[in-house]
């Protein structure tokens, strides 16, 4: 009775069925990425003040002006691109839903887009909904590097774009400016446009610079930017992002946009215009998330898996080989939660093929006590 479906081989996300065992077992649970913390008091202040001034009626399509407006004033601030936030900036009810709307804005049935596996989880399936093709490049451990002239070689006459992500979901690594100048001649030989995630801006280490896109002049004349406020300001589940894209690429995405949302939560708008206005609470975002960082790589040192590097976003990699190599990821993931009480992702389940290396992923997006609970636990392995 049914049409066939469009996402045949798509189940329940690996992220649900990892919490919901935590959730049965009692286990810690690293395995999903959100806080257990709280947003700041500037944040609730300014959505509660929104609510009190009335603001509970549609925005304009694009978003309110005044939040555009900060997002164009943060973005030449830190990446020093002028861009103009009529034309250039658009409110999203989050990232995945920005990258969603440009691949549909931006790719054509039958033409491909390079990805890099692996990814997160929505980039493929936003792919075979528009009808498009991802060509998959293989990242691998211990420091998932890219080739730029392997991706040179995966392109073929119906490739029209790439998707990035720096920092990178799930192995915090991130993308150098020696990787964006690559990028930059490779999308201009080829002439690809380029879709940057770029939700974990804020959360990089040990002294490093985020390489936007809107760093490099000729790279954004063909990208789209993703951001998302849930990983800034410890509010993911308020569902807010924006783009920002030269105005050729951002009216395609507005058109799109229009008509699978309209306009995004107006009071949500009015409080992060003005949590913009603290932005020291972003400049202190590396080192608040280093220091976690540091706290729970000290407490995995101590264990039998083998350490990834992390240079970004709050996530971990690690490989189990020396402790269950009879075991998959998968499997490990399982036996983990179940027996010693700390929820994991095994990091196949972000390759379309279940490419397995023997990772896990942790997030340490939590309270010290949350991740000091983990790590005893992980010690007696
Ligand atoms: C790489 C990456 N992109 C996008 C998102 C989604 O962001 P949002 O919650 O704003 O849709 C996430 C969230 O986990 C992510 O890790």
């Amino acid at each position: 009775m049914l049409p066939p479906d469009k996402l045949a081989d798509v189940s329940e996300s690996i992220f649900s069925v990892m919490s919901r065992l935590a959730r049965d077992t009692g286990a810690v649970n690293l395995s999903q990425g959100f806080p257990d913390f709280s947003p700041p008091d500037f944040l609730t202040a300014g959505l509660e003040a929104a609510l009190q001034e009335g603001h509970h009626q549609y925005a304009p399509m694009p978003g309110i002006p005044l939040l555009r407006q900060r997002i164009a004033e943060k973005v030449e601030a830190l990446y020093g691109r002028a861009v103009d936030p009529e034309q250039e900036v658009v409110i999203t009810p989050g990232a995945t839903y920005g990258i969603y709307t440009a691949v549909q804005a931006l790719l054509h049935p039958g033409e491909e887009i390079i990805l890099f596996e692996p990814a997160y989880d929505s980039y493929a399936p936003s792919v075979r909904m528009a009808g498009g093709k991802p060509k998959f490049y293989r990242l691998r451990p211990p420091d998932y590097a890219i080739d730029w002239d392997d991706v040179d070689a995966l392109i073929g006459p119906r490739t029209r774009g790439i998707l990035i992500n720096s920092p990178h979901n799930p192995t915090g690594t991130i993308l150098t400016g020696a990787d964006l100048r690559a990028l930059e001649q490779l999308a201009h030989r080829h002439n690809l446009w380029v879709i940057s995630d770029e939700v974990y801006e804020h959360i990089i280490f040990d002294g490093a610079r985020h390489e936007s896109v809107l760093r490099y002049p000729d790279l954004y004349r063909r990208s789209i930017a993703v951001f998302s406020f849930g990983k800034t300001y410890h509010n993911t589940g308020w569902k807010m992002g924006c783009i920002v894209a030269p105005p050729p690429i951002a009216d395609r995405f507005r058109k799109v946009h229009q008509f699978l949302v309209f306009s995004v939560h107006t009071p949500s708008q009015y409080a992060l215009a003005h949590a913009l206005t603290f932005p020291e609470h972003y400049r202190q975002l590396p080192d608040f998330y280093q220091q976690k960082r540091d706290l729970f790589r000290e407490g995995l040192a101590q264990t039998p898996f083998e350490v990834l590097p992390c240079r970004g976003t709050y996530f971990q990699c690690a490989r189990f080989s020396r402790i269950r190599p009879d075991l998959s990821d998968q499997e490990f993931a399982r036996w983990l939660t179940t027996e010693h009480g700390v929820a994991v992702i095994p990091v196949s389940s972000f390759y379309h093929d279940g490419h397995d290396e023997q990772v896990v992923r942790f997030c340490f997006a939590k309270n010290d006590a949350t991740l000091q609970a983990a790590v005893d636990k992980l010690r007696r392995l």
